[in-house]
């Protein structure tokens, strides 16, 4: 093969590949993102997909914890320029990668395009490695993540029968839609007692997103309230891992399989990621009251 035709090859590789972005966020904060972004990406890596996990929570980034590693750098020593951003990629267990972001963001999302543009352009080079990227975003619409929310491929909203959790909920929505009405909003009913329960909170939030703005919810599937998840976190081991035959990994197991079967964008037509987040960084992310 000659030098052009290699390289016309490796630029359509590049452009077919690109990863699913798929964003984990809330309307309020503890209610599961960051147990279900771990525990999702290892079990997406367990079906031989290659997963990168970003943790883009501005306040308490904490994937690093609950998988007990110690990433040695952060997107914070990619601004100061004194690290390549492929170094702060941390192979984490279970085959996953995990990119820590953490406070770093909000510096990042202040920085000027030009600098932005150059960690994007360093991203391009090996985002088509992955099959999927999961970002672990902070809760609440007030969050400066939201250009990271509305740019996904799908958006992975975790709600609890917490009454607050359920009006913040709605409220995310509200702002999703704002901004975007085509990209699926999949709802995981967590901490909830029966999975029946966990359906009906579904429904009715569905009812109500159906009813006041004219859109719909996808029923990702529930997670029981259940003392093993507080003690593998705790233990700082991922469930998926460490029980994998236990009750909530069924039902992880059963939510990965859903996500995984539902439709996804063509990849050709696929943005590389930073350049999504930079499509919506200067949109304003509308946020209504009531
Ligand atoms: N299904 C569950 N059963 C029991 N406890 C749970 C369950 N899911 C989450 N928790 C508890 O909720 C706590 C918060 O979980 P996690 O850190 O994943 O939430 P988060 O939404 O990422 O929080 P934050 O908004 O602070 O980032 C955990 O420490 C755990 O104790
Ligand atoms: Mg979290």
């Amino acid at each position: 093969m000659n030098q052009l035709n290699r390289f016309s090859l490796s630029v359509l590789k590049t452009r077919n590949n690109l990863p699913e972005i798929i964003a984990v966020t809330s309307g309020k904060g503890g209610v599961g993102k960051s147990n279900l972004s771990v525990n999702l990406a290892l079990l997406m890596s367990r079906m031989k997909k290659n997963v990168l996990l970003i943790d883009a929570d501005i306040h308490l980034g904490n994937v690093d914890l609950l998988m007990g590693i110690r990433p040695k750098y952060s997107i914070a020593d990619v601004l100061n320029g004194s690290v390549p951003l492929k170094d702060v990629i941390t192979k984490g267990i279970g085959g996953i990668d995990i990119l820590p972001a953490g406070s770093a963001v909000i510096e990042m999302l202040n920085s000027e395009d030009k600098i932005l543009q150059k960690i994007g352009n360093s991203f391009s080079e090996f985002e088509h490695e992955y099959d999927t990227v999961i970002v672990d975003t902070g809760a609440g619409v007030h969050n400066s993540v939201m250009s990271f929310v509305v740019g996904a491929d799908k958006i992975i909203l975790v709600v609890t029968p917490d009454p607050a959790s359920i009006a913040d909920s709605y409220g995310m929505v509200k702002v999703i839609r704002n901004t975007n009405q085509e990209v699926p909003i999949v709802m995981i009913s967590n901490m909830v007692d029966t999975e029946e329960n966990g359906e009906s909170m579904f429904k009715k939030m569905n009812l109500m997103v159906q009813r006041f703005l004219n859109s719909s919810l996808v029923y990702g599937g529930s997670l029981l309230k259940d003392n093993l998840i507080q003690y593998s976190i705790q233990k700082q081991k991922p469930i998926s891992l460490f029980y994998p035959n236990s009750m909530p990994v069924n039902s992880l197991r059963m939510i990965t399989r859903r996500l995984m079967k539902m439709p996804i964008t063509d990849a050709k037509k696929r943005d590389s990621f930073f350049d999504r987040f930079m499509n919506y960084k200067n949109v304003e992310i509308q946020s209504t009251n009531g």
